[in-house]
């Protein structure tokens, strides 16, 4: 029997609630004709009852049996958008989360006050923080990263977005020359403790990007640390939640003048921002 295009995204959604909730179900179905197989709601008003090509169906069946074993939608289609923009991402980077939008408002905000000439994004994974910020402002923008293979992605998506970043790989700040200008990081800062509690798409995801040691805390108080120690104007965190008034004593212990937290919309401690 013929399939139309109406037919296969009713089949779609069925076929998708049988492992994600009805409300994910139907969020992930209006993704997928729009951004994996390029069909807008309003192309589907007008030729929805046209037929559908068996490549089209074929490819379907393929990404409803990746995703039925967990696979993140974003690895499927091998893309993700942070700030209206499309970015490479691959499983060797974390997959952008729509909270470190917030992260980059804050350090643009932080940034333009203290009218910083440069800055660092630690952790850069897909690269997001860091082009975001290359293309936003006329800072020198670097960005360091311990996994090669997040590098390689962070740099192709530099080119493909026209934004100039200097990527370094190394730990932390270990592989950034002085001057230092502001630092902003999204650096793992699960509690591997949660880890037994957690989505099941996050084990496709690396476990170098997700977890840090000291119930998620090591990381984000070394980079604080160096930064200090480096002379940093700023530090900008993204945190798990629950974890800032933790951050902000040990902040301040490192000797920085200033720690403060913002939430999230779901009122979780978010970005810590720390000044010299
Ligand atoms: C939570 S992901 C964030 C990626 C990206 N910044 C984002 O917001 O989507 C953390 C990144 O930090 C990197 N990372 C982990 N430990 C690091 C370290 N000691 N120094 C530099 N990067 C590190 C991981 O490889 C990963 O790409």
């Amino acid at each position: 029997m013929v399939q139309t295009y109406l037919q296969l995204r009713l089949d779609l959604a069925t076929a998708l609630a049988v492992f994600l909730d009805p409300e994910e179900a139907h969020a992930e179905c209006v993704r997928w004709f729009e951004e994996g197989l390029g069909l807008s709601r309003s192309w589907m008003a007008v030729h929805g009852a046209e037929p559908v090509p068996g490549e089209v169906r074929l490819q379907v069946s393929a990404w409803v049996r990746r995703r039925r074993k967990g696979e993140p939608w974003a690895y499927i289609l091998g893309w993700s958008q942070f700030r209206d923009r499309r970015f490479k991402v691959t499983p060797a980077t974390l997959i952008p989360r729509p909270e470190t939008e917030l992260l980059v408002e804050a350090a643009l905000d932080v940034g333009r006050r203290l009218k910083v000439e440069r800055c660092v994004d630690v952790g850069t994974g897909s690269g997001i923080i860091a082009v975001s910020l290359a293309l936003e402002t006329a800072w020198q923008v670097s960005a360091s990263d311990l996994s090669p293979g997040a590098l390689t992605v962070a740099a192709q998506n530099a080119k493909a977005l026209g934004a100039l970043v200097r990527f370094h790989q190394g730990s932390l700040l270990d592989p950034i020359p002085n001057p230092m200008g502001l630092v902003v990081a999204n650096l793992p800062y699960v509690d591997p403790a949660d880890e037994p509690a957690l989505q099941r798409e996050l084990a496709f995801e690396p476990r170098s990007a997700l977890f840090a040691p000291d119930r998620g805390l090591a990381l984000s108080e070394a980079l604080l640390i160096q930064a200090r120690a480096r002379r940093a104007p700023a530090c900008l965190l993204e945190i798990g939640a629950g974890q800032g008034g933790e951050l902000c004593r040990r902040a301040l212990g490192a000797g920085w003048a200033k720690a403060m937290v913002h939430q999230d919309f779901a009122g979780h401690d978010r970005i810590l921002v720390t000044l010299a």
